[in-house]
């Protein structure tokens, strides 16, 4: 059966430096790939987590996926047709994405009902006479009270605010929620009551979920399945709970180690990651993780390992050489 969503050997490249001096230095300007070869499904109902560090490519996969970004090379399917990046209003409505900062991501001249009712009016999702009523509806799905509705964004809490984001969100009727870094600027005490409404969500309207974060206590918390990315690339890809008992990759271990329990702060410079990962600029050769890796070989340097699936489990997949052995052996 065709996935809802599917990521095909995504590539996206970002063009650095004017064309103008990389000419006159006799160079062709350089390409940042910000996002390689990446692959993924996502069935409809389904969380899917991705997560990884700062930089890796987590937005630029949002992005291409809702078409806010040329893709380079590849392709995202919605129910099997490729996406292009000129959409019509139908197909826009069917992936919508919840943003990182509900406070610039709102309107501040606004209230939260003219934010609302616009969407409702200019995508005719609903009768005119309708709207109000909506309006109504989306707040009390987003467990909101109905009384905020004349309020403005600043005169509200970011878990208010963020709520609102996840209603302006949810008024398109979406099939397909992209929710990028949406607890990330939330104090701790904040951040489970909504990932608790993103999975309620999820089972009241069958939503999917593509959720985002650099933050893997927070994916488990939301995710049934886990895709892990290092510099533009999937190191793992399986179910939330297999990844979190087996982790295979050393790259996941490594984030493991460094993420505490959900809704325990993190301790500062805690991480069993060392150094910084390198530039997407200049990838090392072979496995991209081996500048940083306690297991790396000789063969980690000589050739790219591929995404390779579980003897035991075609669900789950690692790129790593030893992902499946052990290096001493
Ligand atoms: N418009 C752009 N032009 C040039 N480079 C870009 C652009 N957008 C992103 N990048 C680069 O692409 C890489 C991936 O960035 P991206 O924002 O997708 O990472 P991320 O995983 O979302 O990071 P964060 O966790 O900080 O949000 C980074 O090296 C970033 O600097
Ligand atoms: S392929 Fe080698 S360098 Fe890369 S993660 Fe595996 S052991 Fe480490
Ligand atoms: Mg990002």
């Amino acid at each position: 059966m065709t996935a809802l969503l599917e990521v095909k050997n995504l590539t996206v490249n970002f063009r650095i430096g004017s064309a103008i001096a990389a000419r006159l230095r006799g160079q062709p300007p350089p390409d940042l790939k910000a996002v390689d070869n990446v692959s993924f499904e996502v069935e409809r109902s389904e969380s899917v987590g991705i997560v990884g560090e700062s930089g890796c490519g987590k937005s630029t996969i949002a992005k291409a996926i809702v078409g806010l970004v040329p893709i380079t090379a590849g392709s995202v399917e919605l129910d099997g047709q490729p996406l292009t990046e000129k959409r019509d209003k139908a197909t826009t409505r069917r992936i919508q994405m919840v943003f990182q900062d509900p406070g610039s991501s709102l309107n501040p001249s606004l209230t939260v009902e003219r934010t609302l009712a616009e969407l409702l009016t200019v995508h005719k999702i609903v009768p005119k006479k309708e709207v109000p009523e909506r309006c109504g509806e989306l707040m009390d799905l987003v467990e909101l009270p109905r009384s905020l509705l004349p309020a403005y964004p600043k005169r509200m809490s970011g878990g208010q605010r963020q709520r609102v984001g996840i209603a302006r969100a949810l008024a398109l009727d979406p099939e397909i929620l992209i929710a990028d870094e949406s607890v990330a600027a939330l104090d701790v005490s904040v951040q489970a009551p909504i990932l608790n409404l993103f999975n309620s969500l999820r089972r009241e309207l069958g939503l999917t979920l593509l959720f985002i974060s650099h933050d893997l206590a927070v994916v488990r918390h939301v995710s049934d399945r886990v895709v892990v990315v290092y510099l533009g690339t999937v190191m793992e890809d399986g179910p939330t709970e297999q990844v979190f008992n087996d982790p295979r990759h050393p790259y996941t271990r490594a984030l493991m180690a460094a993420a505490p329990k959900f809704g325990v702060k993190k301790e500062p410079g805690k991480s069993a990651l060392t150094g910084e990962p390198p530039s997407a600029l200049d990838l090392p050769s072979g496995c991209r993780f081996r500048t940083r890796c306690p297991l790396a070989q000789d063969i980690c340097a000589a050739s790219e390992p591929e995404l390779v699936e579980s003897p035991t489990d075609a669900e789950h997949l690692v790129a790593c050489h030893f992902g499946w052995t052990d290096p001493r052996t």
